[in-house]
């Protein structure tokens, strides 16, 4: 009697573990599925050791004077957003071909794919993936490329440990009352009604920029390091940027992100809250050089001294 009990609690949480497809589903919003056993749903990779997100340390970054300014095309484009839709686990947006970055100390052109976002439940409940000082924002935007040289062969790309380069992007809540701030914003979140449900998508038709939505933040100040994807399979092929200076949207627009959109095909699955991954141990981070001062040789080198003995450690 036992064992035909084991049996059926088998079979009915297996389905909701394994899709029909063989594909590992993972979730934010469930114990058994949470990313707490992301290492056990996909451990190729979660399991690794180069994984994202981090918790970003700013006093241990060192300098890296190959982190000049970046290059970005087509971010001025009201065509460069084609679509939005709730994934089930965020909401993406398609960019256009033509949309790229390059320079940042990134070895070639990249080509943006998209742009997803991460929060947690509401303004005052932060949600944002990677934190700094121990600092976790209200929500994080990642915009994701894919090495030129993969002609869009995201499995190429993802078997390249430098094959996509995300730029991470904070977001914290506007000071003052402001409603509907700013306005590239609440024209992107008028769509979040359309897209309540998994699955649903819809085009995008205002005249919108990368540029307008990406407004307040000096890009030429970010951190750089080596990283993984944040959802499964974690593919470790990812060259983070993360931009120092958060942009600010007005609290109500924030809130819109907790309150709007479900994780399933049903208006009574859950919202989508706390959609984002914990943070991974430790990895080493570079920034700007400090101009002139001529101290970036001992931080890196202390560094490398600490990175080599935790490897030694680790064998
Ligand atoms: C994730 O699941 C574990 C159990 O597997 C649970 O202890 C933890 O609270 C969950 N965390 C979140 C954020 O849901
Ligand atoms: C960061 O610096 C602190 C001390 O300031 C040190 O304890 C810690 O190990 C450093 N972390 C890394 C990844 O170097
Ligand atoms: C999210 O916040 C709302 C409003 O404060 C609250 O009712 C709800 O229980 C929270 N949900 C979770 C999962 O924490
Ligand atoms: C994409 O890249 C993978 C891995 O390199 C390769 O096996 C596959 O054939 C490529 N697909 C196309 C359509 O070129
Ligand atoms: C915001 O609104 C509150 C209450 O309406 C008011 O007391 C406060 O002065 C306002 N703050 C700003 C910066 O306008
Ligand atoms: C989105 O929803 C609004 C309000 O329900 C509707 O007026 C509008 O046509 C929808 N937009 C698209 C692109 O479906
Ligand atoms: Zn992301």
């Amino acid at each position: 009697m036992k064992w035909f009990i084991v049996a059926l609690v088998v079979c009915a949480t297996a389905p909701m573990v394994f899709g029909a497809t063989g594909n590992v589903e993972w979730c934010y919003h469930l114990p058994e599925c949470n990313y707490t056993k992301w290492p056990e749903i996909a451990p190729q990779h979660c399991s690794g050791n180069r994984q994202s997100p981090i918790n970003i340390v700013s006093a241990n970054a060192t300098g890296d004077s190959s982190l000049w300014v970046f290059t970005f095309y087509g971010f001025d484009s009201t065509a460069a957003m084609t679509k939005i839709e709730n994934t089930g686990k965020t909401v993406k947006v398609t960019l256009a071909g033509g949309v790229g970055v390059e320079g940042g100390g990134l070895s070639e052109r990249y080509d943006s794919l998209q742009f997803h976002l991460h929060w947690g439940n509401g303004s005052s409940v932060p949600g944002s993936e990677h934190t700094v000082d121990g600092k976790r924002y209200p929500m994080e935007l990642h915009i994701v490329n894919l090495k030129s040289s993969h002609h869009g062969n995201t499995t190429a790309g993802i078997a390249d440990s430098t094959g996509l380069a995300a730029l991470g992007f904070f977001i914290d809540v506007m000071s003052g009352n402001a409603t509907g701030q700013p306005e590239a914003w609440r024209k992107l979140t008028s769509y979040l009604h359309n897209i309540t449900l998994k699955g649903q998508s819809v085009a995008i038709s205002s005249a919108i920029t990368l540029n307008q939505l990406l407004s307040g933040v000096d890009r030429t100040k970010y951190y750089r390091y080596l990283g993984s994807l944040t959802t499964p399979t974690c593919n470790e092929a990812v060259v983070w940027t993360v931009f120092k200076e958060p942009l600010k949207v007005s609290k109500d627009l924030i809130d819109l992100f907790s309150t709007t959109v479900h994780v399933d095909t049903t208006a009574s699955s859950p919202l989508m809250i706390d959609v984002y991954r914990g943070i991974q141990p430790d990895l080493a981070v570079r920034t700007q050089s400090t101009t002139g001062s001529g101290s970036t040789f001992k931080p890196s080198y202390t560094l490398g001294i600490v990175t080599l003995i935790l490897a030694l450690g680790r064998n």
